[in-house]
């Protein structure tokens, strides 16, 4: 069985950082996310992909190939205009077959793959929507199901007391080829707002899974910050490279400080970073690979990606800088930024 993986979209609201790149490309625990989510596909047995691409989809093409790096087999689906998020589905039709499964990209999540398939064969569904259950459901749209598990209606961002249960369409979904018919090609479409609706209203076989587990949608610089934090803070349980040195603090490999310097977790370093003396990294700090951190840096609250250089004296808190990013010997406070090399003085 396929896995469609979702990864053209203009990712808008993540920018800057999405400015040059893919959102699913964004790092997560020092590696781009769309390994992460490949890598936990094939650990549930799927070895082979579809990627539907098209926004700096060269990143995507360059970093995975045809998928023998990670042990999978990859194809690329293009589309020549954005297509929307069923469109695009529509478009990858040639690759796909029988029973298949398509996930946004950007929605980090853990899923047991095999109880969700048993669900969706035991009711000979068309489609099997995964849901997640939220705290506070009135920012999204919230399905109404039968006992069967049936979806009768997705109610959009209900008010709280009003809304039919607290489950959200995941992002992740299980279909059968057949349906694919229903989708006009060639056309912008949204799967959420338009496909599933209209599904639904013509009596498909459209069921609701809820899966369990950690879950968070990437889109906003602020889900993107607290996805770090939960990683560090261990509610995220994902398989990281670097070794844990105990007490919150993951070191990858050949990560070499000067004299001095303190480590206050929760921090996530990777591999080959330089450390200069008497540097004060953390609370909560995720440093990418290849980097360097000049002496008496302080750095907190923050994510650098990899090959960033921080100047010594510098201080750096709640920020997100992008690869390569360089900073000078500044404080640096809320900054997000990625395409520029040079950080001033805010
Ligand atoms: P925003 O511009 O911030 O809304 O982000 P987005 O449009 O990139 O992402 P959105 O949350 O709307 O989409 C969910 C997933 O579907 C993401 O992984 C996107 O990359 C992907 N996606 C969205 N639209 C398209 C599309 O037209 N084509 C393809 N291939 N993927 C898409």
């Amino acid at each position: 069985m396929k896995a469609l993986l979702l990864a053209g979209g203009l990712g808008t609201r993540l920018r800057p950082l999405t400015e040059n790149l893919p959102k699913p490309m964004a790092r997560v625990g020092n590696r781009p996310w769309l390994e992460h989510l490949i890598l936990h596909y094939k650990a549930q047995g799927v070895s082979d992909f579809v990627l539907a691409v098209k926004y700096y989809r060269e990143l995507i093409e360059s970093c995975f190939g045809d998928g023998s790096r990670l042990g999978v087999r990859i194809e690329y689906s293009v589309e020549k205009e954005l297509l929307g998020t069923a469109g695009a589905v529509k478009n990858a039709e040639p690759f796909l077959d029988g029973r298949f499964i398509v996930v946004n990209a950007d929605i980090i999540h853990q899923v047991d793959l095999a109880s969700a398939l048993a669900f969706h064969e035991r009711r000979g569904a068309d489609v099997t929507i995964c849901l997640t259950e939220v705290d506070d459901p009135s920012p999204y749209g919230v399905v109404e199901q039968n006992e069967d598990g049936r979806i009768l209606r997705f109610v959009e961002k209900p008010k709280k007391e009003e809304a039919p249960s607290n489950r959200i369409n995941a992002g992740i979904y299980i279909m059968e080829r057949s349906v694919l018919e229903r989708i006009p090609a060639g056309v912008a479409v949204s799967i959420e707002k338009e496909t599933f609706p209209q599904w639904i209203a013509s009596g498909a076989g459209v069921y609701g899974h809820p899966i369990g587990g950690y879950w968070m949608d990437m889109g906003t610089k602020a889900r993107y910050r607290q996805l770090h934090w939960d990683l560090l803070d261990g509610r995220f349980p994902l398989p990281t490279d670097g070794e844990d040195a105990g007490e919150g603090i993951w070191l990858g490999e050949n990560v070499r400080t000067g004299q001095g310097v303190l480590f206050v977790p929760p921090v996530m370093i990777g591999d080959d970073v330089t450390i200069g003396d008497r540097a004060v990294i953390g609370p909560y700090a995720v440093i990418g690979s290849g980097s360097r951190i000049g002496s008496q840096v302080r750095l907190s609250r923050s994510i650098l990606w990899d090959r960033c250089k921080v100047h010594g004296g510098a201080q750096v808190n709640e920020c997100i800088l992008g690869s390569g990013m360089r900073v000078g010997p500044h404080i640096l406070h809320e900054a997000v930024c990625n395409r520029i090399r040079e950080v001033q003085r805010p």
